[in-house]
């Protein structure tokens, strides 16, 4: 449904030379699918979102909406932004203060393309506006909403039109937590009903792997990994995405055969083909997948010997800091056990939890 490849944006700096914050990415959006880029400020989400709607010009590279090519510099095309058929919410999602609710949703019809005579204006509105479950406030001022109705407000002007593609650049994050949590759940509900091709763009890890079908991790300009939420989690591809996605711990080592030698023993694991025996390599174990024994186990494999520095009670869970040699590795514990301070523990990597990347790649 959309297709992006090779995309290059650069942009001139007033002094300094031009810098690319969009550096060759590709990727491809199947019809109905939710795909989200998820990367820290500055990576480049806002401007491919901004290429693919045609409100920047990219330098090179090809944006493929259905079938047409709607921008490829250097076949010289380039589809109008209100020709796209496309629907976009801003972060800021800028409702129309002077306006009533039915009347922000009716403007883009008002001014598209097509014309619309006034039933059927009317007909459109009142559809998208039951969508979002704010039909019932059509006359209301737009001010007069509250920040999730504004918000479901600029979803229902995004959809008016019946956009192929929607884009959100960060749509939830100016509600407070518990609103977002919310609106989460059901701006994917409506995704889902209505089967929109969706590109969502957030700097939020936990909304992006509890929304996607897909997720571009993006950082300087580039896709570092690309994939179901559960692959990007449990198999990042690289250091970035392990340290950016979830929290983690990294040791460092040596790969050997089926096993990596660290500072602390040797971990048997899955040495991905690409390493090699010798190769410095990075262990990254997340703190929930570490087995903490309050007593040494009988399996001593992968065991390795620490003390508690910080044990805070959660509730669900202690989360502990745990000195092991000249490291501090982070872990959780039932609450069921009780843990202080100083007290001596054993610390369990299963081998088929940790992931073996190489150093600095
Ligand atoms: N209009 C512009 N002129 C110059 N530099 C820009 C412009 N827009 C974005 N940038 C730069 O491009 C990079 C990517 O920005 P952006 O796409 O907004 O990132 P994100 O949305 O991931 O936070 C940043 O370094 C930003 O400063
Ligand atoms: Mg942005």
């Amino acid at each position: 449904m959309l297709k992006i490849s090779d995309l290059v944006k650069k942009f001139v700096g007033e002094k300094t030379a031009s810098v690319a914050a969009v550096n060759g990415i590709s990727f491809e959006v199947e019809e109905g699918r939710f795909f989200t880029l998820l990367g820290p400020s500055g990576c480049g989400k806002t401007t491919t979102l901004r290429c693919i709607a045609g409100l920047e010009r990219h330098d090179e590279g090809t944006i493929f909406i259905g079938a047409q090519v709607v921008s490829s510099p250097r076949d010289r095309i380039f589809v109008a932004p209100h020709q796209r058929d496309i629907g976009m919410v801003f972060q800021s999602y800028a409702i129309w203060p002077h306006m009533t609710v039915f009347e922000n949703v009716a403007f883009p019809l008002r001014v598209g393309k097509k014309h619309f005579d006034a039933r059927q204006v009317k007909d459109k509105v009142m559809r998208a506006l039951s969508v979002v479950q704010l039909d019932a406030l059509a006359d209301r001022p737009a001010p007069k909403l509250s920040g999730g109705q504004q918000q479901r407000l600029a979803l229902a002007r995004a959809l008016v039109g019946e956009p192929k593609v929607l884009l959100l650049d960060e749509p939830l994050s100016n509600l407070d937590a518990k609103l977002r949590e919310q609106m989460r759940v059901e701006l994917r509900e409506l995704q889902r009903q209505l089967g929109l091709t969706t590109i969502y763009v957030t700097h939020d890890q936990s909304e992006a792997l509890a929304m996607s079908n897909v997720i571009a991790v993006m950082n300087d300009g580039k896709i570092m990994q690309m994939g179901h939420p559960r692959d990007i989690y449990l198999t990042p591809a690289n250091q970035f995405v392990a340290d950016f996605i979830g929290s983690t711990n990294f040791i460092h080592g040596t790969a050997r055969a089926g096993a990596v030698e660290t500072e602390h023993g040797v971990l048997q694991c899955t040495v991905p083909a690409g390493i090699r025996a010798g190769d410095a390599v990075l262990v990254s174990a997340r703190p929930e997948s570490i087995i903490v024994h309050l007593e040494k186990p009988a399996n001593t494999q992968n065991l390795f010997e620490g003390q508690v520095q910080l044990a805070i009670f959660l509730g669900e869970m202690y989360d502990c800091q745990i000195q092991v040699g000249g490291q501090l590795m982070r872990a959780r514990l039932n609450p069921a056990h009780r843990v202080r301070r100083g007290d001596n523990v054993f610390l369990q990597l299963p081998a088929e939890y940790i992931t073996v990347l190489p150093a600095n790649g």
